[in-house]
């Protein structure tokens, strides 16, 4: 029997009744067909495929036409599975209107169900806009990577007592906003906690810890297909990077030495 797509409300409900939420970021329809079939509860089609998919150094050069295009394939092969997409750096941040009009975008041509976009804040006016502006909003907040330059680097976020206190402050904001859930990427796992006995809306976890309503990670991390670095946080199910170049090098030698194709494979 085909999966059905998680609703907003049963999301919720799954927070309130204790059972985890799986989110797993995916790229393009391949992707997103195998991580369907793992019985994923939410895909993200986040802007890390600037690294994963692009080759970019971070995620700031992401353009829109990059996440129209992705998130298109990626609602292709997960047809039954709720899709996040990720807004880009500087297609919300500049006005209220603009951050409308691209969250609008990919809900409406790219087929995403819902929208994520970091930071609190300022970010908060914004999320509250594109919420009423009748479109789903998960925040991010703790390492923003759009922003990681502002706080320092890719690092631990909220460790004093100052940052942790706006860390909450700013969940609790955009809850109030409308967001119907928060990605709390690199935090303490204590502060995720107490981020997440704060808030009924579910706060999924990266590198936050074991407390939180559920866990999201990169799928090229997941399967060990990316090595140029690999968080600590990260915990890799499978090394399949070494398996794919190995069928890869098998394939040069045979076409190379004239085993392949063989007769099974060729028209008579
Ligand atoms: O872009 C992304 O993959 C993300 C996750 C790390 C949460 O935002």
């Amino acid at each position: 029997m085909a999966k059905e797509k998680l609703s907003l409300p049963q999301l919720m409900a799954m927070k309130q009744q204790g059972r985890k939420i799986t989110m797993l970021t995916a790229y393009d329809y391949g992707q997103a067909q195998l991580v369907e079939e793992a019985g994923v509860d939410i895909i993200l089609v986040g802007d890390s495929l600037g690294m994963t998919m692009l080759g970019l150094a971070s995620t700031v050069p992401v353009t829109m036409a990059d996440m129209l295009h992705h998130t298109k394939a990626v609602v292709r092969g997960a047809p039954n599975t709720f899709v996040v997409a990720d807004l880009p750096f500087l297609s919300y941040q500049v006005s209220r209107e603009e951050a409308i009009r691209n969250a609008g975008l990919l809900i409406k041509e790219g087929g995403a169900d819902a929208v994520k976009l970091e930071g609190g804040g300022p970010m908060v006016a914004v999320a509250r806009a594109v919420v009423e502006a009748g479109i789903a909003v998960q925040g991010h907040l703790g390492l923003t990577p759009q922003t990681a330059t502002q706080l320092g680097g890719y690092r631990v976020q909220g460790r004093d007592e100052e940052a942790a206190k706006r860390i909450l402050e700013d969940a609790k904001a955009l809850e109030e906003a409308g967001c119907f859930s928060l990605v709390l990427e690199c935090v303490p796992a204590s502060l995720a906690a107490q981020v997440t006995a704060a808030l009924s809306i579910p706060v999924i976890g990266i590198g936050a810890g074991p407390y939180c309503a559920g866990q999201v990670l990169v799928y090229h991390d997941v399967l060990g297909l990316f090595q140029r670095f690999v968080p600590r946080f990260v915990k890799q199910y499978a090394q399949l990077r070494e398996p794919i170049v190995e069928a890869l090098r098998t394939y040069v030698r045979e076409v190379q030495e004239g085993q392949f194709p063989g007769p099974e494979h060729s028209f008579n």
